[in-house]
C-alpha cells in the first residue's frame, strides 16, 4: 500500500533533491520521418544569475525529467538549417544544440539557452519577468561521424554567465541507424584539450603561457596494403603538426605543436599507378591525408631528349590536407587546410626517400608539417621492404660536417707533423753550425 502511494512528503523531499543533487539523465530524439538523426542521452544542471532587485542572484536547475524534444523547433536539418535539439522545460525554458558537419567530423556548433524570469519558483525576487536567450558557440564537444560523443567526466559550458554542466553524456547527431553509434569519443578527456573555457579573461590580466613544446615525436610505421594484401606504400616517420588556430580561452590566434602518437593513430590509404594516399586519423579530432605523385608526363618529355625511359620516373609528395578539431578551437571550429601543388620528398621510381633529419613542409600560412626521421616508398614496393633509399640534402649537409672536420683534423695532423719535421731539421742544421 505504502510504496504504491508514497507520502506526499516523500515525494516533495525526492524532488527538492532531484533539483539540486540527482540530476538524471533523460533521452531526447529528433526523427525524420522513421529515423532518427539526433539522439542524446544526458543529464545537466544548469546555473543561471539574473538580476533582483537587491543585485545578482544564481538559480540550480536540473534538466527534469519531464523535459522532452520541442518537436516544432527541432529538425533533422535541410539545405537551408542545420540540425537542432531543442529541448523545453517548466514554463517556457529551453535549451538547444545546434549542429555542423564537414562530412567527416560533426559538431556542437552553439548552444542555446532560453529561460523565463517570470517562473518566480525558480528565479524568486528577480526584477523582469523577461523571457531571456543566451547563446554560445564555444562547446568544444566533437566526434567523427558515425561516432557517439559519450563523456563521463562532466563538461561544463559558460554561456553568458550562466553554466551548463553535462554529466554521463551520450550525443550523435547525423546518425546513420536509429541506434547510439558504438564507437565513441569524448573531446574532454583527451590529450589536446586545453581546459574547459574559463570566464573571458580580464583585458588587463597578462596573457596565459604559451604551451610547453613537445619534445620530437614518437616515430610511427604506416603500412598501405593493395587488393592482393601486399605492401604497396610504406611509410615510417615521426611527425609534428605546427598549427595556428583562434583559440576561445584566449580570444587569439595560438601556434601550437602537436605531435602525432603512433598508438592513438589509425591509419587507411590506396595505391594506384601515378598517385597514391596515406590517411591518419585521431579518432573524432584529425584527418591528415598525404598524395603522392608520379611524375609520368615529365617521364614522356624525358624520353625525347634522352632515349631512357622507366628509371627516370620521379615521384613526389604532391598534396597534403588536415581537417582538425580541438576543442578550444573558435567557430567554425574545424581547422581544414590543404595544399595540392606541394613539391616535396622527391624521389624516383624504385628507390624510396629518406631524411632522417627534421624537416618542415610548409602547406599553407596556418599549418606546416614537421617530419622526423622520415623514409616513405609510395611505388613500386617490393617484397613489403624499402628499397635503397634517396637522402634528403639536408641529411647530405648533415654528413658532410663529419667530413669537414675530419678533413679539417687530417689537416692539423699534417701541419704538426710537416712543422715537426721542418723544426728537426733546423735543429739538426744548428747542431750543425756549432
Ligand atoms: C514508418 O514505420 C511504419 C511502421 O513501422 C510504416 O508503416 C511507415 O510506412 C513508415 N514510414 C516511413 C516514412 O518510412
Ligand atoms: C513565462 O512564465 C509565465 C508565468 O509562469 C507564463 O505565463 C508565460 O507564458 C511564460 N512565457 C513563456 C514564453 O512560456
Ligand atoms: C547554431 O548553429 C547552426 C549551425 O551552424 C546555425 O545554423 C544556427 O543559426 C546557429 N544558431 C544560433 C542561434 O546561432
Ligand atoms: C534589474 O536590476 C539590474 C541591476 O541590478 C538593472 O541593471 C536592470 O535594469 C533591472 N531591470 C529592471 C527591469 O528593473
Ligand atoms: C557513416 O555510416 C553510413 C552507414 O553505415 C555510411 O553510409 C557513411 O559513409 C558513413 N560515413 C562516414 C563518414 O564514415
Ligand atoms: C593481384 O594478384 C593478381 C594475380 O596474382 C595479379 O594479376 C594482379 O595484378 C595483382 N594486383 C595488384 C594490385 O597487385
Ligand atoms: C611553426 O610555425 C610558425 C609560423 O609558421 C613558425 O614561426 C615556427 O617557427 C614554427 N615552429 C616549428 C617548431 O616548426
Ligand atoms: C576578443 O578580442 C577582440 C579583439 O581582439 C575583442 O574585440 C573582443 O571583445 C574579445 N572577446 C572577448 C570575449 O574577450
Ligand atoms: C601510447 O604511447 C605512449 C608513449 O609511448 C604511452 O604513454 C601510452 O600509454 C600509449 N597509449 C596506449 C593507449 O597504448
Ligand atoms: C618507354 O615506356 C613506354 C611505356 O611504358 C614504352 O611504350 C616504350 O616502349 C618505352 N621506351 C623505351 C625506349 O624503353
Ligand atoms: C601551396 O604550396 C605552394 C608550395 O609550397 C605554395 O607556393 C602555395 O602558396 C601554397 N598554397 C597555399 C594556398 O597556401
Amino acid at each position: 500500500m505504502t510504496h504504491r502511494h508514497p507520502p506526499c512528503t516523500v515525494v516533495a523531499w525526492f524532488a527538492i533533491l532531484g533539483c539540486a543533487v540527482l540530476a538524471q539523465a533523460v533521452t531526447f530524439e529528433v526523427k525524420q520521418g522513421n529515423s532518427t538523426c539526433i539522439k542524446a542521452e544526458l543529464s545537466a544542471s544548469l546555473s543561471i544569475t539574473y538580476d533582483t532587485a537587491s543585485g545578482k542572484s544564481t538559480a540550480q536547475v536540473s534538466l527534469p525529467d519531464s523535459a522532452e524534444v520541442d518537436v516544432a523547433s527541432s529538425s533533422c536539418g535541410s539545405d537551408s538549417r542545420s540540425p537542432w535539439l531543442v529541448v523545453v522545460f517548466g514554463v517556457g525554458h529551453s535549451l538547444g544544440l545546434g549542429f555542423s558537419t564537414n562530412g567527416v567530423l560533426y559538431s556542437v556548433a552553439n548552444l542555446t539557452l532560453q529561460y523565463n524570469l517570470s517562473d518566480i519558483a525558480l528565479f524568486p525576487g528577480a526584477n523582469s519577468s523577461d523571457v531571456v536567450t543566451v547563446v554560445t558557440s564555444s562547446v568544444g564537444m566533437v566526434a567523427t561521424v558515425n561516432t557517439t560523443y559519450r563523456c563521463f567526466s562532466s563538461t561544463s559550458v559558460l554561456v553568458d554567465g550562466s553554466t551548463v554542466t553535462f554529466t554521463d553524456m551520450k550525443l550523435e547527431a547525423y546518425m546513420p541507424g536509429n541506434d547510439l553509434s558504438p564507437k565513441s569519443v569524448c573531446t574532454a578527456d583527451m590529450s589536446v584539450t586545453t581546459p574547459v573555457p574559463t570566464p573571458p579573461v580580464p583585458t588587463t590580466a597578462a596573457p596565459a603561457p604559451s604551451p610547453v613544446p613537445p619534445g620530437p615525436p614518437e616515430r610511427g610505421e604506416y603500412i598501405v596494403n593493395n587488393d592482393n594484401k601486399t605492401a604497396c606504400l610504406l611509410a615510417n616517420m615521426g611527425l609534428q603538426l605546427n598549427v595556428s588556430y583562434l583559440s576561445v580561452s584566449q580570444n587569439k590566434t595560438e601556434q601550437r605543436l602537436l605531435n602525432l602518437q603512433p598508438n592513438q593513430t589509425t591509419h587507411a590509404g590506396s595505391c594506384g599507378l601515378t598517385s597514391a594516399t596515406l590517411v591518419l586519423s585521431q579518432e573524432g579530432t584529425m584527418n591528415l591525408t598525404f598524395t603522392f605523385s608520379l611524375a609520368s608526363k615529365l617521364c614522356k618529355v624525358w624520353v625525347r631528349v634522352r632515349v631512357r625511359n622507366s628509371t627516370s620516373n620521379k615521384y613526389h609528395l604532391s598534396g597534403l590536407a588536415l581537417s582538425a578539431v580541438w576543442p578550444d578551437m573558435a567557430a567554425p571550429d574545424t581547422l581544414v587546410v590543404s595544399n595540392s601543388s606541394l613539391e616535396y620528398l622527391r624521389s624516383t621510381l624504385g628507390r624510396s626517400y629518406m631524411c632522417s633529419s627534421e624537416q618542415s613542409l610548409a602547406v599553407a600560412d596556418a599549418f606546416s608539417l614537421n617530419t622526423f626521421r622520415l623514409q616513405v616508398q609510395p611505388f613500386a614496393v617490393t617484397s613489403n621492404q624499402f628499397a635503397s633509399a634517396e637522402e634528403c640534402q639536408l641529411d647530405q649537409d648533415n654528413m658532410l660536417i663529419p667530413i669537414i672536420v675530419g678533413a679539417a683534423l687530417a689537416g692539423l695532423v699534417l701541419i704538426v707533423l710537416v712543422a715537426y719535421l721542418i723544426g728537426r731539421k733546423r735543429s739538426h742544421a744548428g747542431y750543425q753550425t756549432i
